[in-house]
C-alpha cells in the first residue's frame, strides 16, 4: 500500500493524514469544507513544528510529511487510484452510509474502505457497499500521531485477508492494533463513555465541580487527564452521539446520555473545537486549559 485517502480533515482526519504521511504514504486529504482543510493543514504544520522543536523529527522530515499530503474538496477526484480510504467524517450514520455508497461507486474494486467511526456499526456501513468483505473499522485514538492504539473492528462480513492487511498496515505506522468484534461502542468506547457520562452526571447532580471531579480522577486513579477535560478534547457532540448509538444498540438505560451533556451540545458548547465545554478554550484562556502534554 502506498496511496491513502482520508475523508474529513477535522480532529481525527488531520491526525490520521499526518500519521500516514509521516510514515511515507501519499495521502489525499478530502473534506467538503475548504476552511476545514485549511484548519487541518495548519494543525498538522503546527504539530510538526512542535516535533521539530522537541527534536523528534528534523526539518527535512517535516517537509517530506507535508509534501506527501494533497488536499481535495471533491471525493471522486481524491480517491482515484488509492489502495485504502480511511473515512473520518462527522459521526452521523446517515452521512457515513451516503459516503460509503459513493466510495463504493468511485473507488477501484480492490480498494479497502475503512472507517474511523467511534461507534457506528461496521456491518451496517459495509452493507451499504457492494464489497462488504473489504469494509473494516480502523479506530484511531486522539491525538493520532502519539496514541499507540488502533482498534481494528471486524464487521460481520469483513474477510480474514482484509483484517490481516489492516492489522499489518497499522504496525507499519508504529501502532499497536487490537482486533475486536462489531458491537455498539466496540471495546474502547463501551468502557470509556459510561465513565465520561457518569462524570458529567456527577457534575449535574452537584456532587462536585469540574476541576474537583477531574482532580479526583487524575490524582486518585492516575489518569493522565480528567474525564471532563477528556470529553472536551473528544468533542461533546461526539460523546453524545456515541452514547446514543450504545443506548439505541443495547436498549439499556445505563447508556442514556446525561441531560447536561445534551443541553451543552444543543447550546453549541462542544469542547476544545468550539472554544468552550467544561473548560474555557477562548484564545485568552487556551494555554491554561489545553494540556501541553500532546506532541
Ligand atoms: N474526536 C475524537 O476524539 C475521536 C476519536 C476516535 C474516533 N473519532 C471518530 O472520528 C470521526 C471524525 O471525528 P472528529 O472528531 O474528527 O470530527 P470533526 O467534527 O472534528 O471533523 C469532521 C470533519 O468531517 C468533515 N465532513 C463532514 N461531512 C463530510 C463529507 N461528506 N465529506 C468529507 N468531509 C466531511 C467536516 O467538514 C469536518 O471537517 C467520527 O466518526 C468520530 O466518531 C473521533
Amino acid at each position: 500500500m502506498k496511496n491513502i485517502a482520508v475523508i474529513g480533515a477535522g480532529t481525527m482526519g488531520n491526525g490520521i493524514a499526518h500519521t500516514f504521511a509521516q510514515s511515507g504514504f501519499k495521502v489525499q486529504l478530502i473534506d467538503i469544507s475548504k476552511a476545514s482543510l485549511q484548519k487541518g493543514m495548519d494543525t498538522i504544520t503546527n504539530n510538526l513544528d512542535r516535533m521539530v522543536a522537541k527534536e523528534k523529527i528534523n526539518n527535512a522530515q517535516k517537509n517530506d510529511t507535508l509534501n506527501n499530503i494533497t488536499t481535495h474538496t471533491d471525493i471522486s477526484k481524491g480517491v482515484k487510484d488509492v489502495d485504502l480510504v480511511v473515512e473520518a467524517a462527522t459521526e452521523n450514520s446517515e452521512l457515513k452510509l451516503k459516503i460509503f455508497k459513493q466510495l463504493d461507486e468511485v473507488c477501484s474494486k480492490d480498494t479497502i474502505l475503512a472507517t474511523n467511526t467511534s461507534s457506528i456499526s461496521i456491518t451496517q456501513i459495509a452493507a451499504a457497499t457492494s464489497r462488504p468483505k473489504q469494509v473494516i473499522g480502523m479506530h484511531f485514538m486522539n491525538p493520532v500521531p502519539i496514541m499507540k492504539l488502533v482498534e481494528i473492528i471486524r464487521g460481520y462480513t469483513t474477510s480474514d485477508e482484509v483484517t490481516k492487511t489492516i492489522m499489518d498496515l497499522s504496525k507499519t505506522l508504529g501502532k499497536e492494533p487490537v482486533e475486536v468484534n462489531d458491537y455498539p461502542g466496540f471495546v474502547a468506547n463501551r468502557i470509556l463513555m459510561p465513565m465520561l457520562n457518569e462524570s458529567i452526571e456527577t457534575l449535574y447532580n452537584g456532587v462536585a465541580g469540574v476541576t474537583e471531579i477531574d482532580t479526583v480522577m487524575k490524582l486518585g486513579m492516575a489518569h493522565p487527564m480528567g474525564p471532563l477535560q477528556l470529553a472536551d478534547f473528544i468533542g461533546l457532540d461526539v460523546c453524545l452521539s456515541i452514547l446514543n448509538v450504545m443506548y439505541d444498540g443495547f436498549k439499556n438505560p445505563k447508556y442514556a446520555p446525561c441531560p447536561l451533556l445534551v443541553n451543552m451540545v444543543r447550546a453549541g458548547k462542544l469542547g476544545v473545537k468550539s472554544g468552550e465545554g467544561f473548560y474555557d478554550y477562548s484564545e485568552s484562556r487556551k494555554a491554561e486549559n489545553v494540556s501541553q502534554q500532546f506532541l
